[in-house]
């Protein structure tokens, strides 16, 4: 084997961003290490701890090949010339910035252990999200003490869920930050050879550490923005009788803007952008930016608007009240195509609908289990159903927050027939046919749509 690797941290990221340079770098030997030790036999069995489509297949190529896992990264930080660090790094929930601030315990505790466990100089990655200027803090521990000398590099991770291994097989670019030093050159060259096995070198992007580590704050947060700004557009749209879609396509089409991330919906979830935001609010907050903050923090609260308002619209269509009434929530996963509940809108919609006394019947073909920890403290007002059907009989209304392809193709006569009337479906991610659905019977709500009601 021509290099060893180390990645530390077997979640979303280490995980499948590890599967694919073991494919694509067949001389490397690459272990995983974690913590946790239940994640660590997942991987280990070959059902990986995370669904993400391609994933499993691109595990059973390079499993035991040249792709390990292991729950002891003590042992495995020696052998390794190149170590990434995926572990998670939260917002913070306690002290000094709680609720903004990114939350760098894992990372520094990762430091810690591999300066105490190297004894050849290493490359140490950092994929972790982290703030601004991290990677300097975590130069200054590893080099604390003089002994081995350690590089560190910056090289943030741009996979969405769902879409993961192609996100990794085709990037829209790698970047790699390093600093200008001829050591700091040199990491940063083996960093680049290693990715231009399967990246087109016009595609692998380096820079300085601070542009890099801001670079992926700042992509997260244009992205996390465009969403925002549709969805306070179709609150205008559901007022003026204009229609969302048409608007966002309208638009997109201008060249400048291009049409992605514009779908309007429930708001975005996810373990990242909420964070990722809050950590640069907290950023400029920390270098007297309060301007700044105020600006990319609004972007939450548009988020955290549109959800309420989800919640209010279905309140006002059914009555203004939907005590005992039963609801089936389609789609739990923050996005399609993932079991990942972090951050998900449905989490705050469920337990605003379980506020106000509904009966809930929660359906998600990848995410149930995880729905069942995340609304655990509620008890008997949500029932989960692994079967769409099912999980709509008897039911008042419908309220789709994941778009699933699955939720597309659905008999919704069949559905039609088995709920009370009058039946509402509030389709939050605009998902369905709703010229059909009404034709059915259904009184159809979308967002930033004119109502179809009988
Ligand atoms: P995750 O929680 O799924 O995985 C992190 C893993 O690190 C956990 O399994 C945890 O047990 C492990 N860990 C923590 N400390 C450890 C230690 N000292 N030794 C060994 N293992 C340790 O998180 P994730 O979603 O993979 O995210 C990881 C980082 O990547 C975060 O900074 C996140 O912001 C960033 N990121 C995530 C995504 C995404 O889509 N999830 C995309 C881009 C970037
Ligand atoms: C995001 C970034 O896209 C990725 O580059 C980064 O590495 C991690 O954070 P992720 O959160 O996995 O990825 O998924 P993404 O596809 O960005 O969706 C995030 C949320 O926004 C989801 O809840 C999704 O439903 C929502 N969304 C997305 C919209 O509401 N409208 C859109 O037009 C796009």
């Amino acid at each position: 084997m021509k290099k060893n690797i180390l990645c530390i941290g077997a979640g979303y990221v280490g995980g499948p961003t590890m599967a694919v340079m073991a494919d694509r770098c067949p001389e490397c030997r690459i272990r995983v290490a974690d913590l946790n030790a239940a994640r660590i036999r997942a991987w280990q069995s070959g059902e990986p701890p995370i669904y993400e489509p391609g994933l499993k297949e691109i595990v059973a190529r390079t499993l035991n090949r040249n792709l390990f896992f292991t729950a002891d990264a003590d042992a495995a930080i020696e052998e390794a010339e190149i170590i990434f660090v995926s572990v998670n790094t939260p917002t913070k929930t306690f002290g000094e910035g709680a609720g903004r601030a990114a939350d760098l315990q894992y990372w520094e505790k990762t430091a810690r252990q591999i300066k105490a466990h190297a004894r050849t100089p290493k490359i140490v990655v950092e994929k972790s999200t982290v703030p601004v200027r991290t990677a300097e803090a975590m130069e200054y521990i590893l080099n604390a003490g003089g002994g081995v000398r350690f590089e560190v590099l910056s090289n943030p991770e741009f996979l969405a869920e769902g879409t993961a291994i192609e996100d990794l097989l085709h990037p829209d670019r790698v970047l790699i930050g390093g600093r200008d030093t001829p050591e700091g050159r040199a990491a940063v060259a083996e960093l680049v050879e290693l990715y231009a096995h399967w990246v087109p070198r016009e595609r692998i992007l380096t820079a300085g550490v601070w542009s890099s580590e801001l670079s992926k704050l700042a992509a997260n947060a244009f992205l996390a923005q465009r969403i925002s700004s549709i969805n306070a557009l179709s609150a205008i749209c559901e007022t003026t009788g204009a229609d969302v879609a048409e608007v966002a396509r309208a638009v997109g089409m201008d060249s400048r803007i291009g049409p992605r991330f514009l779908k309007a919906g429930v708001g975005f979830g996810g373990s990242c952008f909420k964070k990722d935001l809050l950590n640069l609010v907290y950023l400029c907050e920390s270098n007297g930016l309060p301007e700044a903050a105020h600006y990319w923090r609004q972007v939450v609260e548009m988020n955290e608007y549109q959800r309420r308002r989800f919640v209010r619209g279905m309140l006002a269509h059914m009555f203004n009240t939907v005590v005992d009434k039963r609801i089936a929530v389609f789609g739990f996963a923050f996005k399609a195509d993932t079991g990942d509940t972090r951050e998900s809108p449905a989490i705050h919609i469920c337990r605003q609908l379980a506020e106000e006394r509904a009966k809930l019947v929660v359906h998600d073909p990848k995410a149930l289990e995880n729905a069942r920890i995340d609304l655990a403290d509620l008890g008997d007002a949500v029932r989960y159903e692994p079967d769409p059907y099912r999980a709509a009989e008897g039911a008042h209304a419908i309220a789709l927050l994941t778009d699933w392809a699955l939720y597309r193709e659905l008999d919704y006569r069949r559905i039609y027939e088995a709920m009370v009337k009058p039946a509402c479906i509030f389709d939050g991610r605009n998902a369905l046919d709703h010229g059909a659905l009404f034709e059915i019977g259904f009184n159809v709500y979308a967002i930033g749509k004119p109502p179809r009601a009988h």
